[in-house]
This record gives structure tokens, sequence and C-alpha cells, in this order.
């Protein structure tokens, strides 16, 4: 019986066209549950490199060269799509996979991110035109927040503060736990000295979410906390309503799977559940090259 299952679930992922979802850990569940949530019928596969992650303080090359492996993972997978559901890698890895490392696969394939589609919507939230965007430190260093959003809305002041700690609390379990409280509002403390006009404040880190409620309660009670995951999973619809050539390729059996890079699965599906808000049973990937 578990043979016949097992096999099942092969046959059925050797046919499938899923959407490919990728994060360095646990943060990018944060957006496939949006995700999920607005697009429930297609096929999905959640890649985590939990293994390596955190990528927050890494090199410009290792976040590129893990980034592309993972993606190049789940291409292998039968995946046409992958959205980059990490902020670190959007930042760092997107450009030169798109521009350069895409050219030598299937030229059909296509690997999206998180930062533009935030940039283009960010700028409706602020009333006062100042925004406070927190991230990792590749993130920030990167400057993509600052580039992007000036694109699509130049009038927006955008203040940044790299939060380097956040990630490590969570991805440790430690972030609803008293002793957290002292990094959040450490760096809350930093993004509000740099300006009193700042009135929203952007998670740009998938994994930032699970420290909304602390942020909010350190945050002075008129600033809009804003997670990314439903803002990316409405851009999603409206990509795939723009592309039906991508749309038809990808299967719609309502599937999903999720990987670790990390041997234990146990772990990951114990900490992926709360990212998550269900039940997650993974099993290993064997990503490097
Ligand atoms: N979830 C990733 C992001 O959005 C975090 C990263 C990490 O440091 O691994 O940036």
């Amino acid at each position: 019986m578990f043979f016949r299952n097992a096999f099942s679930i092969f046959v059925l992922m050797l046919n499938n066209k899923p959407i490919g979802i990728f994060d360095s850990g646990y943060g990018g569940l944060t957006v496939f549950r949006s995700i999920f949530g607005q697009l429930p019928g297609y096929d999905y596969i959640y890649l985590g490199d939990t293994a390596r992650a955190p990528y927050g303080n890494r090199s410009f090359q290792t976040i590129h060269q893990y980034t592309w492996e993972c993606v190049q993972w789940l291409f292998k997978q039968g995946c046409p799509l992958v959205i980059l559901a990490c902020n670190t890698a959007s930042a760092k890895a997107l450009r030169t996979i798109q521009q350069h490392d895409l050219k030598n696969e299937d030229t059909s394939k296509r690997v999206l991110g998180v930062i533009r589609p935030t940039a283009e919507v960010i700028g409706n939230y602020t009333a006062s035109k100042e925004i406070g965007v927190l991230g990792t430190k590749g993130t920030v260093n990167s400057g993509s927040y600052l580039i992007e959003i000036g694109h699509f809305a130049p009038d927006v002041q955008v203040y940044q503060q790299a939060c380097p700690l956040w990630v490590p609390l969570i991805e440790n379990g430690e972030h609803d736990k008293p002793g957290a409280d002292y990094f959040v509002k450490e760096y809350l403390d930093q993004i509000l000295a740099q300006s009193a006009g700042i009135d929203t404040l952007l998670l740009a880190c998938t994994h930032y979410p699970l420290l909304a409620e602390k942020i909010k309660a350190y945050s002075p009670a008129d600033i809009k906390v804003v997670a990314q995951g439903d803002i990316v999973a409405a851009s999603l619809v409206d990509y795939l309503q723009r592309h039906p050539e991508m749309d038809e390729k990808l299967t719609r059996n309502g599937t999903q799977h999720f990987f670790t890079t990390t041997d234990d699965t146990a772990d990951f599906d114990h900490y992926a559940e709360i990212f998550f808000s269900a039940k997650v049973k993974s099993s290993y990937a064997e990503v490097k090259c």
C-alpha cells in the first residue's frame, strides 16, 4: 500500500508542471500561504534551502550560486515557473538569473521575484510618502528597494534598516519568546529614528511576518505594518492572466510537495507548520550540483 501510494505520488510529480516556490528557509512559506489562498488549484513544489540558511549576511556570489542551484533543482522537478519567495535572493540573484543563467536553459522557463511586485504597489499604502523598509543586510545593502520604489513611486522617500538578527531568531523558533522583544525594539528604534514622518513599515523579508505582532506592539499605533504575501500573490494572479502561454503549461491537480535541503525533515515539518499555518510533510532534496 505504502509503495503504491509513493509510486502514484512519483508518477503524479513526473507529469506535473508545478509552480516552484523557493526560499532560503521557511520564510517563503508565508508567501506560499498567500499564493495558495489566491490560486488553490495549481500544483506546487516548495523548496527551502534550510541547510544553508540564512542567506542574509552572505556574499553576492554565494547567494547567487545557492539560489541558482535551487532554481535548477526546481526546473528538474518539472517547474516551468519559479518564484523566489525571498527578498535576499531576489535582490542578489534574480537579475543575473534572468539576464544570464536562463539564456542557457529552456528559454520558456521563467523566474520571478518579490521585490518588483512589492515596489509597484507600496506607494499606495503611505499617506505621508515616507516608508521604512526592514530587511536582511543583503537586501538593504543591494539598494534594490530604493531603486525599484524610486521607479514606481518617485515621490516616496524610502528609509532602510537591516535587521540581521531577526531571521536567526525566527529560524530557531525564538520569535514569540520574550527574548525576541529586545531585538525587535532595537531595529525598530533605529528605523523610526531616521524620520518622524514614516507612516508605513514594509516587512521586506519573507520571514518577518512571524514577528509582525511584536513589530506592531513596539511601533506607534498609527504606523501600518505591511507584509508581502498577499501583494506577491495578487501580482502572480495578474502575471498568469497576462501570460496565458505560461498559465496553460501549469498543471492543476491541487498537489503540494515540500522539500528541504536539511536531512532532518521532521524538524523542517515542525517549523514549516508555524509559517504555513497548516500541516507540512517534507522530503529531503539533494540540491548541491
Ligand atoms: N526570507 C528571506 C528574505 O526574504 C530571508 C533570508 C535569509 O537571511 O535567509 O530575505
